[in-house]
């Protein structure tokens, strides 16, 4: 696909460690890096992400003209992206839906995972951005913090991994283009049709605290708005959302 350079790779640590070191050898925006497995799969918050053969592993570098701050939307470019992506690959009402911040869930489970890191220079602009993904295509983990579920589980089996790369790079240009020309309102309102929570209940745990109440806003900076049982407002930048299941 034009303007992207696949670099695949057998087996490596981690594909984020990879573009990041060829990121830092001046490669070009739009490279992907893409392993069959890794050995040392890095997820968020210092979690580790199982990465036998069979699933999709990709990190992809990005240098868009920016603060670091303003580029948090990627992440959600991101997620509408893969959420369009999977359901377009999957049988028919099927339901896929993204849970903040940029976790993708079929059926409630877990399907997609997104590792974002950025650096930037000592005016706060951005140098890089790299975009990892894990998406379970074949198999998904046990006992993990949040359950789990895979493409083939879900009724899609025997897809191509790169047929599901690119699936997600025609809906990433599409969405990474709008929040190009309109800024992060457009992509604010297709996260919100698109997450799971929003007016609910749930439950967010943080490093230092864990909070249960309703999901009321995602803030123009990709926060996550909560009004707690006990009313009050609380803004979460970082940490993880259980919602209440839906039976
Ligand atoms: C998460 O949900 O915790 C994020 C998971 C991100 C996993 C992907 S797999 C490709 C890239 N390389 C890594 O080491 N992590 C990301």
């Amino acid at each position: 696909m034009p303007g992207y350079f696949l670099h695949t790779l057998d087996d490596t640590d981690s594909t984020n460690i990879e573009c990041k070191k060829m990121a830092e050898n001046g490669s070009a925006e739009g490279l992907i890096v893409q392993a069959l497995s890794q050995s040392l799969g890095r997820g968020r918050r210092g979690r580790s992400w199982s990465s036998p053969k069979g699933n999709l592993y990709f990190s992809m570098l990005l240098k868009p003209k920016c603060s670091v701050s303003k580029a948090l939307g990627i992440s959600f470019v991101s997620a509408v992206a893969m959420c369009d992506s999977l359901g377009a690959l999957l049988p028919p009402m099927v339901e896929v839906r993204v849970k903040w911040p940029n976790d993708i869930l079929i059926n409630q489970r877990k399907c997609c995972g997104f590792l974002v890191e950025s650096s930037s220079d000592s005016n706060g602009n951005v140098k890089w951005v790299i975009m990892g993904a894990g998406v379970n295509v074949e198999s998904f983990p046990e006992n993990v913090d949040y359950p789990a579920t895979s493409l083939s589980f879900e009724g899609s089996p025997n897809l191509a991994l790169r047929e599901v790369l690119l699936s997600f790079l025609r809906h990433f240009k599409r969405w990474k283009n709008i929040w190009e020309e309109e800024g992060f309102s457009p992509i604010r309102e297709a996260w919100m049709e698109r997450s799971i929570g929003m007016g609910k209940r749930i439950t967010a745990n943080l490093v230092e605290a864990s909070y249960t109440g309703i999901f009321s806003d995602l803030n123009a900076d990709g926060s996550l708005l909560m009004i707690t049982d006990g009313g009050k407002k609380v803004v979460i930048t970082s940490g993880d959302i259980f919602p209440e299941l839906e039976v």
